[in-house]
């Protein structure tokens, strides 16, 4: 199929690209560049560079290249951010994915997979978290890919949308080709190899006196390639039905479980400094993933903490040496 990635010179954005051309899609790349690298396209996607806002370029876009499914991962996507700035949150995520909706309605593009969050759960009632669980968010981020997920399934019921959202839990780790590089780095992972590598003097952590078992949040961490696969399983589910699935493992790892782990892997000191609860945060999110296991055979390749934080690593000192101005 030929795709249109928002989105997709960004980390996930550009993994998902890579595991599109693997399959034989064809992709073409539409991203502003506020947060993504050009040079993470890779050279068997084309790249076009425009704001989502802009219908009239993206209806454009979606003809000219005769579109037929949208991958929609652009977004703003820091908790702690859309706290201190929900404007941001409900302009970058809603409004722009509305934009989007009326430009494919008007173009008669019909299949849409769009990149939603764990974030919409809130404060779970349970450890495992199915898709039918309360959506309560705790934060403006949540709360505006929630208003999107709604306004999807009204699409569908009115003019026949086809959407697969797939709500994402902590996506880390790298492939060969792509890689994380958001500037300024605010996810754990990086963070963490940053101090490993000398970039930073510690890592703080953001609270150790939550109800969990050291007191740190725990999060599921999953490795990228493998949250990158399920887009390309979901372009097929469209062909079916549409669907709301967790993104997840299933494994819930605290943030001093994924310091050591960082320890083990690179062999090197890692300071920490524990410091205040950063707002919006969640004690515990872990997905149940057995739906999108049962419904489009989707099966994480890559659950071993150790292999995604290895992963990043490496990642972080090849491009250490390609870039190393950056
Ligand atoms: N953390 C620290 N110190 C840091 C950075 C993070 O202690 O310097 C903690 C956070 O408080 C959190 C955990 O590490 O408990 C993971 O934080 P990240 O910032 O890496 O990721 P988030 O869980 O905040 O957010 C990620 C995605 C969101 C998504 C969410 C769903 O960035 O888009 O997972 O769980 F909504």
């Amino acid at each position: 199929m030929r795709i249109l990635v928002t989105g997709g010179a960004g980390y996930i954005g550009s993994v998902v690209v890579e595991r599109l051309l693997g399959a034989g899609h064809d992709a073409v790349v539409y991203d502003n560049l506020s947060q993504g690298h050009r040079e993470a396209v890779l050279p068997g996607a084309e790249f076009i560079q425009g704001e989502i806002l802009d219908r009239p370029a993206v209806e454009g876009v979606l003809r000219k290249h005769k579109i037929e499914g949208v991958i929609h991962m652009a977004a703003s996507a820091l908790v702690g951010e859309s706290c201190e700035n929900p404007a941001k949150y409900y302009s970058n995520n809603l409004i722009t994915s509305l934009t989007l909706l009326e430009a494919m309605r008007a173009t008669g593009v019909s299949r849409l997979v769009l990149s939603s969050t764990a974030a919409v759960y809130g404060e779970p009632e349970k450890p495992l978290i199915e898709e039918s669980d309360p959506t309560r968010p705790t934060n403006p981020y949540g709360e505006t890919k929630l208003s999107f997920e709604r306004a999807c399934r009204w699409y569908e019921q009115a003019y026949g949308l086809r959407f697969v959202s797939l709500r994402y839990f902590n996506a880390a780790g790298a492939t060969k080709l792509c890689g994380e590089f958001h500037n300024p780095e605010t996810h754990l992972i990086p963070i963490i190899l940053q101090v490993a590598a000398g970039q930073r003097p510690h890592v703080e952590i953001f609270g150790d006196d939550y109800p969990t078992t050291d007191g740190t949040c725990i999060r599921d961490y999953i490795h990228v390639s493998d949250l990158a696969h399920a887009h390309v399983l979901a372009l097929d589910y469209l062909k079916r039905s549409s669907g709301i699935f967790n993104l997840g493992c299933g494994g819930g790892r605290s943030v001093k479980e994924v310091i050591a782990a960082a320890r083990k892997v690179t062999g090197r000191e890692i300071a920490v400094r524990v410091g205040p609860r950063r707002p919006g945060d969640p004690a515990v999110l872990v997905a149940s993933s057995e739906k999108i296991k049962k419904e489009m055979g989707w099966v994480p390749e890559k659950q071993d903490l150790e292999i995604i934080v290895a992963s990043a690593w490496e990642w972080m000192q090849k491009k250490a040496v390609v870039s190393p101005a950056r």
